[in-house]
């Protein structure tokens, strides 16, 4: 799928249905399921680095992913995730390292933030690199926070992300990520935009839904928030297996004559 293609998602009121993706393999599972578009998230620090949080994501980390996701995806549109420090620092190492993302293959980026990340998402629009924006709970701003908590809730807090958004609609971006905040302010959200808003934690009224990759098949539990549903059991179907391997090695059944040359 192409930018003005997802955009035209929410004119014609189809859902659009993303998830996380970090490598080859799991790029053609997604794909081969039919959905559209894969975001290599920097979310990528905690399933695939073991790191508590997403602040340690580098921009050699994220060329090295979306190389692998691009470079096996046939249909899908590839989206990249702008870590930590790569775009807050200034607007020309912003587009340089946007710019770099696209070299290796994504067709958009994302960047976390809203007002504070205007100028950013002009600029980068403006050379031709479409942006994603992300308000709500965005991870990197975990400390400020102080945890991983739901956003919006405060009616100041819910005006803020409403004017953020318009914002970065204004600045160009073509779809905005909705986390981790009340279904009703998604919905006001949602209706206030032409641009489509994709939820996570944000209710059934956003135009397109996203899910990290590892969450959606249950391989993933070391931090399981509450707008995750598993869809499979992966994580306890893989431990069964290699501890079966294991048993078999040990008492002498694998590899047995099946699995050997004579
Ligand atoms: O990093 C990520 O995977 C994300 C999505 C969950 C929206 O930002």
């Amino acid at each position: 799928m192409k930018v003005p293609e997802f955009q035209r998602r929410k004119r014609a009121g189809k859902k659009l249905i993303l998830v996380t993706a970090y490598d080859a393999l799991f790029t053609r599972l997604v794909e081969s399921a039919g959905i559209e578009a894969i975001l290599v998230g920097d979310s990528l620090g905690m399933v695939v680095q073991g790191k508590k949080d997403t602040l340690s994501v580098t921009m050699e980390d994220m060329l090295y992913h979306t190389r692998l996701v691009a470079g096996a995806a046939e249909r899908a549109l590839v989206i990249a995730d702008m870590p930590f420090l790569s775009y807050q620092v200034s607007v020309e190492e912003a587009v340089r390292n946007a710019g770099r993302l696209l070299q290796v293959g994504a067709a958009a980026v994302k960047v976390e933030g809203g007002e504070a990340v205007v100028d950013r998402v002009r600029a980068m629009t403006r050379f031709g690199i479409p942006v994603m924006g992300h308000v709500g709970m965005t991870p990197q701003s975990v400390h400020q926070y102080g945890g991983y908590k739901v956003q919006g809730k405060e009616r100041s807090g819910a005006e803020a992300l409403m004017a953020d958004a318009k914002l970065l609609e204004a600045a160009g971006a073509f779809a905005v990520v909705l986390e981790a905040i009340p279904v009703d302010l998604a919905k006001q959200v949602t209706e206030a935009l032409t641009a489509p808003t994709i939820g996570i934690g944000a209710g059934p009224h956003c135009d397109g839904q996203i899910l990290v990759l590892y969450d959606l098949l249950g391989l993933f539990d070391e931090f399981v928030p509450r707008f995750v549903k598993p869809y499979a059991h992966l994580k306890a179907d893989a431990l069964q297996a290699l501890r079966r391997y294991k048993e078999e090695v040990e008492n002498g059944k694998f590899p047995s004559d099946e699995e050997s040359y004579s």
